[in-house]
């Protein structure tokens, strides 16, 4: 109990955070009722009874739904006024989060729209709440690279107002490789890069992630443990890597947190991470994520205390910054 207050108490970045994850059931009927928008569900209960995933395509499909009554400024405002006054909470002082704009523009909802909300809602709460945050604009792979380039000339004018880009959505047979054109122009106008890899995809997404795209952090990466040179590599470069145990674990994709591979990462020596991914569908905030590992693999007040520090080291905030907040 002790060691869950100095969780909470703890000052710490969050790395690997999807928006359109962070929407909670409450604010699904809201929106829905204020867009005029029918769900497939009659109540909160039943939706949130319909969270139990098998995959990451099943929870795909049913993140991608949840997106639909997000229709205005004001939406993507309040949705990520949301998180940020709930990620306060858990003393995140800095958010580095993703935004999906294809699943929005797909459906005929302006990227300006987007972007406007969201940027509305990053100026509020670095006001009122004192966070900095940062966005990462995802690609779709699930999509091909025509689509992804298509959506970096929409980001045209908000360059400076984006920090990276990301890559996600179905893993398995979408390889970084697909991409590696639309990230190298993102690489030359300045954007970091970062990619999910080694989720569902085994070490070799992990490779190509890193070899052909050049990306700058790692989302996910648990399965880095199936190449032992790649895990050297890892630790050496000190790459950090954005893990997220209960994703993990609602996703099967370590069904059991005690065999969790983020100790034996930690003790590697790579710079892993603590972080929600999609916390209204998989059940915790940040927070609820470092206690994971504390319930179910054992690790102490110091081990969080490095993974604290982790988050700002792997963060991309100013290295005069990062200094301050060490
Ligand atoms: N993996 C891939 N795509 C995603 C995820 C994830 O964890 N969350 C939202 N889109
Ligand atoms: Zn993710």
């Amino acid at each position: 109990n002790n060691l869950i207050k100095f969780i909470a108490a703890l000052p710490k970045a969050e790395l690997h955070l999807h928006i359109e994850g962070s929407l909670e059931p409450e604010l699904m009927f809201e929106l829905a009722k204020r867009n005029k928008v029918t769900l497939p569900f009659p109540d909160v209960e039943s939706v949130k009874a319909a969270y139990n995933f098998n995959n990451l395509q099943e929870f795909l499909d049913i993140y991608y739904q949840g997106t639909n009554v997000l229709k205005t400024e004001e939406d993507f405002c309040d949705l990520a006024m949301a998180y940020f006054y709930r990620a306060h909470r858990d003393n995140v002082l800095h958010s580095e989060i993703f935004f999906d704009p294809q699943s929005h523009t797909e459906r005929g909802i302006p990227f300006n729209v987007v972007m406007n909300g969201l940027l509305a809602a990053v100026t509020k709460a670095e006001a009122e709440l004192g966070m900095s945050v940062q966005l990462i604009m995802c690609f779709l792979r699930h999509l091909d690279e025509e689509s992804a380039f298509a959506t970096l000339r929409m980001a045209e004018p908000f360059l400076d107002k984006i920090t990276g880009v990301g890559l996600d959505s179905s893993e398995v047979g979408n390889p970084p490789s697909k991409f590696r054109h639309v990230f190298a122009e993102a690489r030359q106008k300045g954007l970091k890069l970062v990619a999910h890899a080694g989720e569902e995809g085994d070490a070799s997404y992990i490779k190509e992630a890193l070899d052909i795209l050049n990306i700058d952090r790692i989302d996910h990466g648990n399965r880095i443990t199936e190449d032992r040179l790649l895990m050297t590599r890892a630790a050496r470069s000190a790459i950090a890597l954005t893990i997220c145990p209960l994703s993990n674990q609602k996703l099967q994709v370590v069904p059991d947190l005690r065999n969790h591979p983020l100790p034996y990462l930690l003790r590697q020596g790579l710079r892993v991470t603590i972080n929600s991914d999609d916390p209204a569908y998989f059940g915790g905030y940040v927070n609820d994520n470092y206690k994971a590992l504390a319930e179910y693999c054992g690790l102490k007040a110091a081990d969080f205390v490095e993974i604290a520090r982790n988050s700002f080291l792997g963060s991309f905030l100013p290295d005069q910054t990062v200094a301050a907040y060490l």
